[in-house]
């Protein structure tokens, strides 16, 4: 069965009480089992991991084709701005590349319009709350399955 690995950056553990204005009551908790209802709807398997540092990150993504995994679904949170290492990592896995946001960072502080990871990514999902990762993880199952 083919593989993804979800990764969610840095204060992303904190959803739920984190700024519930901008990003909701919903807990990553919650997200990560929608998601794992979405992959077994589409027949694929999740590796879902949780950091606050950005060498773990660069570390899970190079390591990820090793184990097995086909994509990558990321949400960079605030790396997703600043990280040309995680960006990098992206592009020397060779794995296709998906970028979730829960908010619309083009809505909001200017210097979230600007995505360093979007270049290596083959596509964004952002501003549909949880929403955004299980659109995600249906765009990298299509892109797996050529049908995107
Ligand atoms: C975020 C948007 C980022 O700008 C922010 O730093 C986050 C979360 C989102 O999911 O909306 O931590 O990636």
């Amino acid at each position: 069965m083919l593989k993804i690995i979800v990764i969610h950056g840095p204060n992303l553990n904190l959803l739920g009480t984190r700024e519930v204005d901008i990003y909701g009551t919903t807990t990553i908790d919650e997200i990560n089992k929608e998601l794992e209802k979405c992959a077994k709807k589409n027949k694929v398997v999740l590796k879902i991991a949780q950091s606050n540092h950005e060498g773990e990150i660069v570390d899970m993504i190079g390591a990820a084709k090793k184990n097995g995994m086909s994509a990558i679904l990321i949400n960079p949170a605030a790396y997703t701005h600043t990280s040309v290492a995680i960006r990098d990592a992206i592009s020397a896995s060779s794995l296709p590349a998906v970028e979730v946001h829960l908010s619309n960072i083009y809505a909001r502080e200017e210097f979230r319009h600007t995505s360093l990871i979007a270049p290596v990514a083959k596509g964004q999902v952002s501003g549909f709350g949880k929403a955004s990762y299980l659109l995600g993880l249906e765009a990298a199952v299509g892109l797996l399955k050529g049908e995107m």
